[in-house]
């Protein structure tokens, strides 16, 4: 475990490129998780959207509100204040308009107190990016299989993986870039695409599923700690079992409230001293 000294900022993340070192990244939606990271050494979390699948039980993204958003930001900061957390634009949070992207971009700095926010798509958010840094709100790009729209890469595919379509990634990444955001994600690309993407670019490139050549690795919590049961996409490491951890201790505990043997004495609160002989009169009163 390392105690971090200090906040780390959009500058460290940099300086961590410029020298080479990997950054270490995991979304978390809750306070003791984003406790856990920090004091694993943890640079970055995400606030994700998943936490729709993750944490609701939803089959997508795509109900996430807002509201819902800014409620799991302002726990992971109170969790992880000196870590670098990230608040994730939900579906029809920045489609629609520049104004609404930015009034939703600025909630996650004003009520929850995030340093940087990401939105989905390349070039064809290229307007939102800017509306967004133009209010002065670090903002990382997320390109390559973009869950919020599935639909329209029909279902949650790789991409990237001819030349036309690595093509169509490299030209978003640059026009990222080129827009001013300070960060990029790529999600399920082949690594020959994103290693090449990672050494064009300047900015911090990072990786979920796009291999070892990125600037830093991302995982979803629940997927790497073994809490999400419905699926696992192929880039994800295991590193615990937190379902059966959690599974045989509730099985344990509801096989000793049946057998009486929890709670145990000493769960219990007994009466204070000379209090118990006075008690046995009272029941007498109750007999
Ligand atoms: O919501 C999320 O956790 C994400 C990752 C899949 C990149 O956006």
């Amino acid at each position: 475990m390392e105690e971090r000294r200090k906040k780390l900022t959009i500058l460290d993340l940099y300086a961590m490129k410029e020298r080479g070192e990997k950054i270490s990244w995991i979304t978390a939606y809750d306070y003791p998780t984003a406790q856990f990271a920090e004091a694993a050494g943890m640079e970055m979390l995400l606030v994700g959207d998943s936490l729709g699948m993750c944490v609701y039980g939803y089959a997508s993204t795509v109900p996430v509100t807002m509201d819902q958003c800014i409620v799991h930001c302002d726990a992971v900061r109170r969790g992880a204040p000196n870590t670098f957390v990230m608040g994730d634009m939900p579906f029809m949070s920045y489609q629609a308009s520049d104004q609404e992207a930015v009034r939703s971009a600025g909630r996650f700095l004003k009520e929850a107190g995030v340093d940087a926010v990401k939105l989905e798509g390349g070039i064809r958010v290229i307007g939102r990016i800017k509306a967004i840094l133009d209010a002065g709100i670090v903002v990382c790009g997320h390109i390559g299989l973009t869950p919020q729209s599935s639909g329209q890469l029909g279902g949650h595919k790789a991409q990237g993986r001819t030349v036309g379509s690595a093509r169509l990634l490299i030209e978003d990444a640059l026009a990222i870039e080129e827009a001013g955001a300070q960060l990029l994600l790529l999600e399920a690309v082949p690594p020959e695409v994103a290693g090449f993407i990672t050494n064009r670019l300047s900015i911090p490139v990072l990786s979920i599923g796009a291999g070892p050549d990125c600037d830093g690795q991302l995982l979803i919590v629940s997927d790497a700690i073994g809490q999400f049961q419905a699926f696992t996409p192929k880039f994800v490491k295991k590193y615990a079992n937190v379902a059966e951890v959690v599974t045989n201790a509730l099985a344990e505990y509801v096989k000793e409230v049946k057998s009486g043997s929890f709670p145990a004495d000493e769960h219990c609160y007994h009466m204070l001293k000379g209090e118990d002989e006075k008690f046995k009169d009272l029941i007498k009163e109750y007999a």
